[in-house]
């Protein structure tokens, strides 16, 4: 295999940043990815000195390193600092953008079914709430989103806004976000790219993609901790004053007993509350840019092509990601044994992985005809050696 071109990429020593991977056939970036040992590092100190100090002097004496998380967030989306906001999630990040958005009632929000389930359950309950009309893209017959039924739907219903999921949670598919984005453009809609699967994978430049609201999680494929995110909001949205409903204390300043003033920037978005969690997402963002988006990419692309052709070659074994263009996420199912077998194989074998049902993506479920898939999400850190051992593990288990 080989090298991707980064003068980072040292295989080895990327492993050796990532302890993990040497008791495990480590499958579950799309779940909760291994953290690198720097990432791990800078929480660490960050919370010893919150024993010494307390957090709050803490977070005075940290402010250039907190604030390290804006400028590497920009650098990952080819964008600046002050459209970046911290978020506690990917589902917190929307749920905020979604409050900036004066919608009335009546108003559509077009979507796809592929979106991700706690933004589907948002959209039933503004539908519910506040009569808000939802509208779903067609897909084409191979699985692609279908941008003429898009296209068609925006003029029909005048939506508000397009919601797309750039990679869904259940499967490899990659959906055309810089085509939506043209479409939002040019018929002036808002635009919501929820990247939580896509960011750290896939290069994610907001000047081609052109969303007016990017929301990301931490801990998936930018290997950074549990309960963070992030939310890209565009010129569009800043100038036209767009803020969340609920603003928090960092987010204005209270300047008389009946007025504020927003923050300039996306900031106005933002939590008060930040921990070492904060830290550790700004760590694991500038290690991804160290690393390099293209250089984990190339491998990416390698490392799934490879798993991909295993598991196609395996009699019982049926792929379930459809689409042209697929990224880290791998899903399949087989009728030949019972899901507890194949999990216990799996197990043994040190693979991990995650099992996958309806409730979290139930029109692409109720489509595929399945009541269980099996995910596996390898990332750049794993090699060739681990994906023939996945291979072989699940060819075992069928034997
Ligand atoms: C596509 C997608 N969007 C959003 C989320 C939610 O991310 P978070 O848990 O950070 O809110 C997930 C989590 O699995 C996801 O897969």
């Amino acid at each position: 295999m080989q090298s991707p071109t980064s003068s980072f990429f040292d295989i080895d020593r990327l492993r050796a940043d990532t302890p993990g991977c040497r008791d495990s056939l480590f499958m579950n970036s799309a779940g909760a990815s291994l953290m690198p040992q720097p990432v791990v590092k800078a929480m660490l100190t960050y919370l010893q000195e919150e024993t010494q100090l307390g957090g709050y002097e803490v977070e005075r004496v940290r402010r250039n390193q907190i604030d390290r998380f804006y400028a590497q967030t920009a650098r990952l989306l080819n964008t600046q600092p002050d459209h970046i906001a911290y978020a506690y999630s990917a589902t917190d990040a929307t749920i905020q953008a979604l409050s900036a958005i004066p919608f009335r009632p009546g108003d559509t929000i077009l979507t796809t079914n592929q979106d991700y389930v706690s933004s589907q359950l948002a959209f039933l309950s503004m539908q519910q709430r506040f009569g808000i009309r939802l509208h779903r893209v067609n897909e084409l017959p191979n699985g692609d989103l279908d941008l003429t039924h898009l296209e068609e739907l925006i003029r029909r219903h005048r939506p508000v806004l397009v919601a797309i999921t750039h990679m869904p949670t259940n499967s490899g598919l990659v959906l055309p976000a810089e085509e939506v984005g043209k479409l939002c453009q040019h018929y002036n809609v808002w635009y919501l790219l929820d990247a939580a699967q896509s960011v750290g994978q896939l290069s994610l430049d907001v000047t081609r993609l052109g969303p007016d609201f990017l929301v990301a999680t931490g801990r998936k494929f930018l290997r950074g901790p549990r309960n963070t995110g992030f939310l890209y909001v565009s010129d569009r949205v800043l100038s036209a004053g767009l803020s969340p409903l609920f603003i928090d204390r960092r987010a204005a300043s209270w300047t008389s007993p009946d007025s504020y003033a927003l923050q300039p920037g996306a900031r106005r978005f933002e939590p008060q509350e930040i921990s070492l969690l904060s830290v550790g997402l700004a760590e694991a963002i500038a290690y991804a840019n160290q690393v390099g988006i293209e250089a984990i990419s190339q491998r990416n692309q390698c490392l799934m092509h490879r798993l991909r052709t295993g598991l196609r070659q395996l009699d019982g074994i049926t792929l379930l990601d459809r689409g042209t263009h697929l990224g880290n996420i791998l899903t399949f199912h087989q009728a030949r044994q019972s899901l507890s077998a194949l999990e216990t194989a799996l197990r043994r074998g040190r693979v991990v992985f995650t099992v996958q049902y309806p409730g979290s993506a139930l029109i692409d479920f109720q489509r595929k005809a399945v009541e269980w898939v099996i995910r596996l999400s390898p990332h750049y850190f794993n090699t060739p050696d681990e994906i023939d051992g996945v291979i072989d593990c699940i060819a075992r288990s069928l034997a």
